[in-house]
């Protein structure tokens, strides 16, 4: 059951947005909450001022989207790298020149597509990635929407008693269970190991300060310290209540969008709804620290 958030009291979230005005490029919000859509910006040359502003436009709406890029392979990494190291991820197909741009494709003949559960990427990384940039190029006629969630929303939202119980507590987050054999149709060799971590389920983001919620359905597998019956039941009420839509924003991709994700305060899910059409494109990831 997913939880209603109703109240008698005026809404459970009160949120205001930052007001402070951008000058080197526009921002147009999708919710108060979540996502915002840059505009005036050729992410081939951005100026140094329009840097600036996209890592401000990133931290106030958590998503950002671009439209009408025209990005080589090589300008996708150069855009990525301008917000750090670039992540390799650890099972998924890569271009063969390139080991940090994934490849994100489905097709008819797909067994599966990425992404479909609400997840955070990589979460099982001992260092998890910052963000991630997802250009798209080949879009469905329909469909093949992507959902994301803000984790400082559904975080803001528990009651005090229980961020009191969260406070300190820490989560298993398991890779060898998502990626052994998940990318065996793509023809990619097995790694010996996957990685696996124990991170904090309240997380605090390093450049806002702000806590958010860093469970997540597609890698954690319990809460350390409590009996396996209370880590399912916390952990799938943590799920329902992060899924309200409340915390939400919806992008609806076009040819040559991209969205950059700041997976510290976000979860996402892909939605593959568009068989037998294509979808595809490519994901540059940022690499990230360890959360406390
Ligand atoms: C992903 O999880 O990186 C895939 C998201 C998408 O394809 O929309």
């Amino acid at each position: 059951m997913e939880s209603s958030l109703r109240s008698y009291n005026g809404p459970r979230i009160k949120y205001t947005p930052s007001e402070s005005p951008f000058e080197s490029i526009t921002v147009d919000k999708l919710t108060p909450i979540i996502g915002g859509e840059i505009g005036g910006v050729d992410l081939r040359s951005p100026s140094n001022r329009q840097m600036d502003e996209i890592h401000r436009a990133l931290a106030e709406n958590l998503v950002i989207f671009f439209r009408d890029q025209h990005l080589t392979p090589e300008q996708h990494l150069d855009f990525g790298r301008k917000f750090g190291e670039l992540h390799i991820h650890p099972a998924a197909p890569a271009d063969p020149a390139h080991p940090e741009l994934m490849i994100i494709h489905a097709d008819k003949d797909s067994p599966r597509a990425n992404g479909e559960g609400w997840h955070t990427d990589v979460s099982c990384d001992l260092e998890p990635p910052m963000g991630s940039i997802l250009y798209i190029r080949t879009c469905p006629p329909k469909g093949g929407d992507t959902l994301f969630a803000s984790m400082y929303a559904a975080y803001d939202a528990l009651s005090d008693r229980m961020k009191t119980y969260l406070e300190g507590m820490t989560a298993f987050h398991d890779g060898e269970s998502v990626y052994r054999g998940l990318y065996k149709n793509s023809n990619m060799a097995e790694k010996e190991q996957y990685p696996r971590a124990t991170h904090p389920v309240v997380r605090t983001h390093p450049v806002t300060g702000k806590k958010a919620l860093y469970v997540n359905r597609g890698f954690t597998r319990h809460l350390v310290g409590v009996p396996r019956d209370e880590s399912e039941g916390i952990l799938n009420y943590l799920y329902q209540h992060m899924e309200n839509p409340l915390f939400q924003c919806r992008f609806r991709w076009r040819e040559n969008s991209i969205a950059f994700w700041d997976n510290r305060c976000v979860q996402h899910r892909a939605m593959w709804d568009y068989w037998p059409h294509t979808r595809s494109g490519n994901r540059v990831t940022v690499a990230g620290d360890k959360p406390y």
